[in-house]
């Protein structure tokens, strides 16, 4: 039976080399060398590496590409980013924010980005934000899986009606419980709503995302809380905590008995390299703190960590285009990872980690997955991550959605060479 789709040549993160992966009716049917089958299209992949997408498991889809709006964060800073939003949330009507957010999807596809993990804000009793996205979701449901987490940004107990409002999100179709524990009142406030929204996960079936310990504090123990409620409350592999940033601050003896807690938890963990380096270590003079979690130390232990993207355009994050290898090489630099090894966990950390937090079906380059893929214009992950690769070709469920030309640049310089492909400098 002839393939839909015969991509022939090409290279895979696990190092396979020159593979021809068939597709038909929406699922990779089989991934060999020399494939002798006809096809109604075919595709040289040669010199490329093809990809599962690009997976975003942090995103705040509620304020992206709100820039500017209503003024420019000046300092950069954290807090000057939350007073703006503050400003920003009376003016917010569901079609700008339908308006964004289906924007940034079409900016995310071009980069292979088919699917995000977003936190939305529920302190707003209009919950408004919530049936955009949830409006958003289904409309880009062909292209992009968008899954939304019900996010209690000002605070679980120190916002009036987070709680019924969450619970009301949850009802809506939110399917994750988020948190903010380092932006209660006290530890104690913080430790509390770990334990109360694990609970409500746990009584609902769902999986936990927090943004846990955001912070420079060494003596913050949020994720130690979180990390014994998942035992607790019996949420093993469902639970993620995302930044973690006070564990850079941490005392040593200290971290050395909470990642091993952590991996028993069964824990996943999200750093945010990008806003972890811009954010963190505000307060410090010199030498000024880089401010992201351990993470070549947790995934040395086992646990899942994946890279995510946080923000882009918005009151905390004026940069940013859904390219989530410009996320990985962040996160390579910060945390050192420059050994082989290290940076090929890097390309994992935004694509089959974060698959894995999403709890995604069907994900992968193998006979039975979905043909959800990524053509890059590099020969393999290291590559990818350096040169930002160009997205060739993005195809969902078999069918092309988004494609880029290959453009080598074309040099005028008398006496040497008239074009550069960026792969053979
Ligand atoms: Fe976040």
């Amino acid at each position: 039976m002839p393939f839909d789709h015969l991509i022939q040549n090409i290279n895979l993160p696990d190092g396979t080399e020159g593979v021809d992966v068939g597709i038909r009716e929406e699922k990779i049917i089989a991934v060999e060398k020399n494939l002798d089958a006809e096809a109604s299209v075919t595709t040289d992949g040669s010199n490329c590496m093809l990809s599962p997408p690009f997976v975003d498991s942090h995103f705040h889809m509620d304020a992206t590409l709100s820039l500017g709006l209503p003024r420019l964060n000046q300092s950069g800073t954290l807090l000057e980013g939350i007073q703006l939003w503050g400003e920003l949330k009376p003016d917010l009507t569901q079609e700008a924010i339908k308006d964004r957010a289906l924007r940034y999807c079409d900016l995310a596809v071009s980069q292979g980005l088919l699917a995000i993990r977003s936190h939305v804000d529920v302190c707003d009793s209009r919950l408004f934000a919530v049936e955009a996205l949830l409006d958003v979701q289904n409309q880009v449901k062909p292209y992009l899986d968008l899954q939304l987490v019900a996010f209690p940004q000002d605070g679980f107990s120190r916002s009036e009606n987070a709680e019924t409002n969450l619970l009301k999100a949850l009802d809506l179709g939110a399917e994750i419980v988020g948190g903010i524990t380092h932006f209660e009142r006290t530890m104690e406030d913080g430790r509390r709503s770990v334990d109360a929204l694990c609970r409500i996960a746990a009584e609902r079936g769902l999986m936990v995302d927090m943004h846990c310990d955001e912070s420079d504090d060494p003596m913050s123990r949020h994720v130690e809380s979180l990390a014994s409620a998942t035992l607790r409350f019996g949420l093993q592999g469902r639970v993620t905590g995302s930044h973690l940033t006070s564990m850079h601050s941490m005392d040593n003896y200290y971290v050395s008995k909470l990642i091993p807690l952590m991996a028993e938890s069964g824990m996943h963990a999200i750093a945010n390299p990008l806003i972890n380096i811009t954010i963190q270590g505000r307060q410090d003079v010199y030498p000024k703190r880089r401010g992201m979690t351990r993470v070549p130390e947790l995934m040395s232990a086992g646990i899942n960590v994946a890279f995510g993207h946080d923000c882009v355009m918005d009151p905390w994050y004026p940069l940013g285009s859904a390219d989530m290898l410009e996320v990985a090489s962040m996160g390579l630099h910060v945390a050192q990872m420059t050994g082989v090894e290290a940076m090929k966990s890097c390309f994992q950390a935004v694509t089959a980690n974060a698959a894995c937090i999403m709890n995604l079906e069907g994900y992968g380059i193998k006979p039975g997955c979905n043909a959800d893929l990524v053509l890059l214009e590099a020969r393999d992950p290291i590559e990818a991550i350096r040169l930002k690769a160009k997205r060739l070709m993005v195809m969902r469920r078999g069918k092309v959605i988004a494609e880029t030309p290959s453009s080598p640049c074309s040099l005028n310089l008398e006496t040497r060479r008239s074009e550069l492909d960026r792969r053979f400098v």
